[in-house]
């Protein structure tokens, strides 16, 4: 095992494995570093919706073939209030993007065994990793495999892993701004066998609260509720889930979703979170590591994708230039996006939500605003901009 590399990346989720991958492609070294195990990093459910860019980035990289086998492209989303379905079509208001819904945990497999294939060097089921000599030339990885101490020499470190890892809070104390905003809600999310009854997502405002009906495969389709932060999934048995589905959707056009086995439930915290500078000394964080969003706009994902893509570029950059331009603006370049996408999945979630102590007022506040941005062109280009990612 070597114990030297160019890019050491702690995290072996969509940030870690895509860095990984991209600077492979442009002839960068790293070594990916992960406590999970590749089987439950391969099973952990999390997101789908893949943007434009996104879908364009595996495709142009070679990692794209089985989601575009597999995936679905949805090209519109439905806001549905006041009993009704109102459709926001993506092609024509953003100059032909659309989405696709390819699970993340596929892109992880596909991610992992291109890695493999390529003989990257990527280590499942490590344990106390620690990061030191941030602020010299050598900074190192600590961490242990199969219970054996060892130690990372790199150029760079790239802290991938997520919002509870360690590359964040190796930072010296005082370096960091943190910017918070946590919700007064949570998502029940469910996974159910049962035929798709719409061919897109749907975003649901309703008096009961936010549901959101999306799907998976032509057979399992995931659905999600509004929900208490700290509810247990104990709380919601399966007929309570399915009388506020039904209850969320119901609608004077008559929709309604087909029943089936709920087979997967889990309850989804809520949070906005900025981390700004996404960078110290020679500790580059990228993704949930250094941002969250809630999952409304459905930007986690492609937000960690976007961070990775300007990472890699600055890294490569500097090799092969000895030049740091990129690498010294690249917080800054990426907090620019995450802004971004941070007040669109504020704005989404405050528009479809319930939130505690809401009166009559709030709620027509709110089906005023889903009036306009499902009538006026620009209101509803700008959300369809938002959504596909173009910003
Ligand atoms: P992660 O995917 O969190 O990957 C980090 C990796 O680092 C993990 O594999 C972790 O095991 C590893 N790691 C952690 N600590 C260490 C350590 N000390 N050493 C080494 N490795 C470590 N986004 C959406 O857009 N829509 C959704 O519906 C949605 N659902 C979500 C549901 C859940 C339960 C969660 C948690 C997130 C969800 N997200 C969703 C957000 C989206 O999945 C994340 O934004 C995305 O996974 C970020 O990728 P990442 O690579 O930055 O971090
Ligand atoms: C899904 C998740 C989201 O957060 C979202 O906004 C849309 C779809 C999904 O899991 O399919």
């Amino acid at each position: 095992m070597r114990n030297r590399t160019q890019v050491g990346i702690v995290g072996a989720g969509p940030a870690g494995l895509m860095l990984s991958h991209l600077l492979h492609g442009a002839g960068v070294e790293s070594v990916v570093l992960e406590i999970k195990s590749r089987a439950d990093v391969e099973a952990t459910l999390r997101a789908a919706v893949l943007e434009q860019g996104t879908v364009d980035l595996l495709v142009s990289t070679g990692v794209g073939e089985r989601m575009l086998r597999e995936g679905a492209v949805h090209r519109g989303v439905h806001l549905r209030f006041g009993g009704r379905s109102h459709r926001i079509d993506f092609p024509s208001q953003t100059g032909g993007r659309a989405i696709t819904l390819y699970p993340q945990h596929e892109v992880l497999r596909d991610l992992i065994a291109a890695r493999l294939a390529a003989g990257g060097d990527v280590r499942f089921e490590v344990s106390d990793v620690r990061l030191d000599g941030l602020d010299g030339d050598a900074p190192r990885i600590r961490f242990a495999a199969g219970g054996v101490a060892q130690e990372l020499r790199c150029d760079f470190i790239a802290g991938c892993d997520g919002f509870h890892g360690v590359s964040r809070p190796s930072i010296p104390p005082g370096v960091l701004t943190e910017h918070v905003h946590d919700y007064p809600f949570g998502w029940l999310g469910t996974l159910v066998e049962a035929p798709a009854v719409t061919g897109e997502i749907v975003y649901a405002h309703s008096r009961r609260g936010f549901a959101l009906v999306s799907t998976r495969t032509p057979s399992v389709q995931r659905y999600y509720l509004q929900c208490d932060p700290h509810d247990e999934v104990d709380a919601w048995p399966d007929e309570r889930i399915w009388a506020e589905l039904h209850g969320r959707l119901a609608g004077e056009d008559g929709w309604r979703l087909a029943e089936g086995p709920i087979f997967q439930k889990g309850v989804i915290a809520m949070r906005s979170y900025v981390v700004e500078p996404m960078q110290r000394g020679r500790l580059f964080l990228a993704g949930d590591a250094a941002h969250i969003v809630p999952p409304t706009g459905a930007k986690g994902l492609n937000l960690a994708i976007s961070d990775v893509r300007l990472l890699a570029e600055a890294i490569v950059e500097s090799y092969a230039r000895v030049r740091r331009d990129l690498l010294d603006r690249y917080s800054a370049t990426a907090l620019k996006r995450v802004w971004r996408a941070q007040h669109f999945a504020w704005w989404m979630t405050a528009m479809l939500h319930r939130f505690p102590g809401d009166d009559e007022f709030q709620v027509r506040l709110q089906l005023a605003q889903l009036e306009q941005v499902t009538s006026s062109p620009a209101a509803s280009t700008m959300l369809a901009e938002s959504y596909v990612g173009a910003f």
